[in-house]
């Protein structure tokens, strides 16, 4: 695979990370504030940084799977919320992921894949 985990992990380290915002996306920030329940359980794959996912702690929700293949993003999130129970941080291939969600929110991470994903990604989230 020529994106697969090492290439992600190389481009963390490298600090080649030209996608990152370092803020949440207002997209995303603006259907996270029209959400009412709090406890949907929603996934964010090809989380990155995962600053949709500390908007959604800091805005009470509490069931957020975030989850990536790459471990750096990940150990910097952890290490950001210290710990709480609300979140939950999976290192893992997005197509191997099992588990079900009432919501999905994703910033930059289908246009990251190779475009032959493209089609196992449509099936994956149905
Ligand atoms: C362009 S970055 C976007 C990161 C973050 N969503 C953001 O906007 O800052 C794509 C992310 O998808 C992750 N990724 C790529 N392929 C993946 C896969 N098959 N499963 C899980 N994560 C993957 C990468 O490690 C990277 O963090």
């Amino acid at each position: 695979m020529k994106h697969g985990k090492m290439y992600w992990e190389n481009r963390y380290k490298g600090n080649s990370t030209g996608w990152d915002l370092g803020h949440p996306s207002l997209p995303l920030t603006q259907i996270i504030d029209n959400l009412s329940d709090k406890n949907t359980k929603i996934l964010i794959p090809g989380s990155g940084n995962s600053y949709e996912a500390i908007y959604l702690i800091e805005s009470g929700f509490t069931n957020v799977t975030v989850l990536d293949i790459a471990s750096q993003p990940l150990e910097s999130i952890k290490n950001k919320l210290v710990i709480n129970d609300n979140i939950t941080t999976v290192q893992d291939d997005f197509f191997q992921h099992t588990g079900k969600y009432d919501l999905i929110l994703e910033q930059t991470f289908f246009c990251a894949l190779e475009p032959r994903f493209r089609e196992s990604y449509i099936k994956k989230m149905s």
